[in-house]
């Protein structure tokens, strides 16, 4: 499908307005501390490259990247690391950056893997929120928006890895997955 003919849910400027509060939220409460911004590929990357440049800190850039076998209608509940951080989290202001939380099931094996690695703090972000799908009881530190049972693409999200170079969030129709 063209990218025109799905409808807008969020547009370049409101993502851009709400990145730039979420930066100055987190500069604000990391004042003089160094952070990492540890980004969940691939989907993460874009919402990682404009929110590093709102946060006015000391940071760095870390990856990870895990893959799911739960797709949006079916959740097996298995979540395996394919590739793991290059730096050690071992006392550091950890900041895990998600483009979306839905089930959970990603963000709960991350906080418990990184855990596991002493970090001084862990805080996660995540640009987008889907309550109603929530499986594991987590929830993000910093969210940007709460949005409804949708399937969303574009900056940085994807169905079956097309259409994460959009510019705004579109809603992918529900007879497309
Ligand atoms: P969770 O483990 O179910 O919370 O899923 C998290 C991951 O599923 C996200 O990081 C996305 O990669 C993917 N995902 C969930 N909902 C959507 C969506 O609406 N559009 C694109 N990807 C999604
Ligand atoms: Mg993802």
């Amino acid at each position: 499908m063209s990218e025109l003919e799905l409808k807008v849910l969020f547009t370049r400027e409101q993502i851009a307005r709400r990145v730039a509060e979420m930066g100055e939220q987190i500069t604000r409460d990391f004042t003089g501390q160094p952070v990492i911004l540890l980004g969940v590929l691939k989907g993460a990357s874009i919402f990682l490259s404009d929110l590093a440049r709102a946060i006015h800190l000391d940071a760095t850039f870390d990856f990870l990247a895990v893959s799911s076998y739960n797709n949006h209608s079916q959740t097996s509940g298995e979540v395996r690391l394919t590739k793991d951080v290059d730096e050690s989290m071992e006392d550091r202001n950890v900041l895990l950056v998600e483009d979306i939380l839905d089930t959970g099931l990603t963000m709960a094996y991350l906080s418990k893997v990184l855990l596991a690695h002493q970090p001084r703090a862990l805080r996660t972000v995540a640009l987008l929120d889907k309550p109603a799908r929530r499986v594991k009881p987590v929830r993000a530190d910093y969210v940007g928006f709460e949005i409804l049972d949708q399937f969303v693409v574009g900056y940085g999200m994807d169905h079956a890895e097309r259409y994460r170079n959009l510019p705004d969030i579109r809603i992918l129709p529900k007879h497309i997955l």
